[in-house]
């Protein structure tokens, strides 16, 4: 199954896919933690990424689309994948297209998870990752078991550099010029789901699997 998560920053897309992965055996694919391994290795990608992503702004797509393109190439991608924050503008929802038809493969489903701005900024400045994972807890929406500790793999969890709160304005601002248009282009296609994100984790993700079943 070749499935999207879609949705505003905190949405909650990294949260639902770690369902997914389990449900289905598939690999997430989140080009905001490729770019930050790119980051902590100090590649000269991840160097040149990380000017933009301490901004809020989006990283050029040249640099998005060759990231896919090289990551959908690898051999775990054969039975599908989840693709979690990409694409993100026009230019890279028609390189997708191309790319996927090229691989003579199809988008399944789009499934965007709708929360309203208002609630994104707690999301997020409550939010830790896992620096070992990328796995995301939130400090009282969705508590790790131990304070501090991944329930996936033990790892240290840390508050990601871009989640303060002037980013996530200028990360939402992105978000509605040049990611929100995206909504259309796949419900034309025929393939988006549209789920209520606000509800709680477990209810988004029964909603999520009964809508892919
Ligand atoms: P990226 O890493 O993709 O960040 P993002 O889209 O801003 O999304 P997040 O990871 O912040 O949110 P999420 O939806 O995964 O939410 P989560 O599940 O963690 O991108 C970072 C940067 O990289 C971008 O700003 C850009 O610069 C660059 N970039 C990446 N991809 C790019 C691309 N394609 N093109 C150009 N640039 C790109 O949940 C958030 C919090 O809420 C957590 O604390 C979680 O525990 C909590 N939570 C989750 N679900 C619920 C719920 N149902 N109820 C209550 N709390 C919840
Ligand atoms: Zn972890």
């Amino acid at each position: 199954m070749n499935l999207m998560l879609f949705g505003a920053p905190g949405a909650g897309k990294g949260t639902q896919a770690k369902f997914l992965i389990e449900k289905y055996g598939i690999p997430q694919i989140s080009t905001g933690d490729i770019l930050r391994a790119a980051i902590a290795d100090k590649t000269d990608m991840g160097m040149e990424a990380k000017k933009f992503m301490d901004e809020g702004k989006l990283v050029p797509d040249s640099t998005i689309i060759g990231i896919i393109k090289d990551r959908l190439a690898e051999p775990d991608c054969k039975d599908g994948f989840i693709l979690d924050g990409f694409p993100r503008t026009l230019a890279q929802a028609e390189a997708l297209k191309e790319l996927m038809s090229n691989m003579e493969i199809s988008l399944d489903k789009v499934i965007s998870l709708n929360v309203p701005d208002e609630l994104i900024v707690g999301r997020i400045t409550g939010r830790r990752v896992c620096s070992k994972c990328g796995a995301s807890f939130h400090i009282e929406f969705n508590p790790s078991k131990t304070e501090n500790v991944c329930d996936y793999c033990e790892g240290e969890l840390i508050i990601r550099k871009d989640d303060n709160a002037e980013t996530v304005k200028s990360r939402l601002e992105s978000y509605h010029a040049q990611t929100a248009p995206l909504i259309k282009f796949y419900t034309d296609m025929g393939v988006m789901i549209e789920l209520d994100g606000t509800k709680d984790v477990k209810d988004v993700t029964s909603d999520m699997i009964a809508s892919l079943s």
